[in-house]
C-alpha cells in the first residue's frame, strides 16, 4: 500500500528518528526531515528511493518560530500534511541534589515543551488536511524511578500526559496522538556501551529477550500506526522495550 502526503519528523538526522523518516519514505509519504543541522537521514545502506522523498529542513524544536516557519515551508512542498512525529529528545543525567535547574530546563525545552508547541502549529495543516496522526516519542523510563534520571523521568512522562490531553481535545477534529515509549534501543551514537561492557551486562540480565531493541524495532511500530486506520486508537502510550518494563 502506497501512501500519500507528507509527515514532518523532527530529529531525522540520525538514531531512532532517521530510521522512522526512512521507513515512512519506503512507505510512500513525502518526509520532512527536521533537525538543528538539517541533515537528511543518515543510515548506512539506506535505499535511494527512501532517501529521495526525504527533504532535509534546519529548525530547533525549542524555539516556537523555527517551528511554526518551518512547518510553513513544509506545506510549500505542495502535499497535504498528514503526520508528525515528535522524535527530537535529550539525555542529561547527574544526581538530584546537585542537577542544575539549567540542565532540567533544557531537557525540559527539548523533551516535553517541544512537543506541545509543535503539536499546536501542525494543528492548523492537520485540520486542513481533514485530519492526520501525531506520533510522540516518549520513553519507559516515564513510569520508572532512575537514579540520577529525574529531569528526562519527568520529561518523558510529560510527553504521556501531553499525548493522552490532546488526544482527548481534538478527537473532534479527526487528529490522532499516540505516545510510543522505547526501552534500550542501540543506535550509532550508543552501540559501544550497548554492546559491551557494563551496561551491556546489565541489559542482559533485564531485558527478558538479553537484547536492547533496534531503531528500526521503533520505526516498524511507528510505521503501523500510520498505516491503522483507526480513529478509535488514540491517546495510548505503547511501550516497546522487550518486556523489560513490566519484567520482575
Ligand atoms: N536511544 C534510546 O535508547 C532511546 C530510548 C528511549 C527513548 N528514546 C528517545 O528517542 C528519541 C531519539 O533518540 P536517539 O537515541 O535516536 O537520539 P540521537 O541519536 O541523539 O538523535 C537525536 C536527533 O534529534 C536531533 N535534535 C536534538 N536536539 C534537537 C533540537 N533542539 N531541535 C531539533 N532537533 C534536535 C538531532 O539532530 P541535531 O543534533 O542536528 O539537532 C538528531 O537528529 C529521543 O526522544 C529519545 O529520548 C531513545
Amino acid at each position: 500500500m502506497t501512501m500519500t502526503g507528507t509527515i514532518i519528523v523532527t530529529g531525522a538526522s540520525r538514531g531512532i528518528g532517521a530510521a522512522i523518516a526512512l521507513s515512512l519514505a519506503e512507505q510512500g509519504y513525502t518526509v520532512a526531515c527536521l533537525s538543528r543541522k538539517g541533515e537528511l537521514p543518515s543510515v548506512p545502506g539506506a535505499a535511494t528511493a527512501s532517501l529521495g522523498r526525504c527533504v532535509a529542513f534546519a529548525a530547533d524544536v525549542t524555539h516556537s518560530g523555527s517551528l511554526r516557519d518551518t512547518f510553513a515551508k513544509v506545506a510549500q512542498l505542495g502535499l497535504p500534511i498528514v503526520g508528525l512525529v515528535n522524535n527530537a529528545g535529550i539525555h542529561l543525567e547527574g544526581p538530584s541534589d546537585t542537577f542544575a535547574q539549567s540542565d532540567y530546563d533544557t531537557v525540559f525545552a527539548t523533551n516535553a515543551t517541544s512537543v506541545f508547541v509543535s503539536c499546536q502549529h501542525i494543528y492548523p495543516h492537520l485540520v486542513a488536511a481533514g485530519g492526520g496522526l501525531i506520533v510522540n516519542i516518549g520513553s519507559f523510563f516515564d513510569k520508572l524511578g532512575v537514579k540520577r534520571n529525574l529531569a528526562y523521568c519527568a520529561s518523558k512522562a510529560a510527553v504521556g500526559a501531553i499525548t493522552r490531553c490532546l488526544a482527548v481535545e481534538w478527537a473532534g477534529k479527526g487528529i490522532r496522538v499516540m505516545d510510543v515509549a522505547p526501552g534500550y534501543i542501540t543506535t550509532d551514537l550508543n552501540r559501544s556501551v550497548m554492546e559491551a561492557g557494563p551496561l551491556r551486562a546489565y541489559l542482559e540480565k533485564r531485558i527478558p529477550g538479553r537484547e536492547p531493541g533496534t531503531s528500526d524495532d521503533v520505526a516498524r511500530l511507528v510505521r503501523g500506526l500510520f498505516l491503522i486506520d483507526s480513529a478509535f486508537l488514540s491517546g495510548e502510550t505503547i511501550y516497546i522495550d522487550g518486556a523489560q518494563g513490566i519484567a520482575h
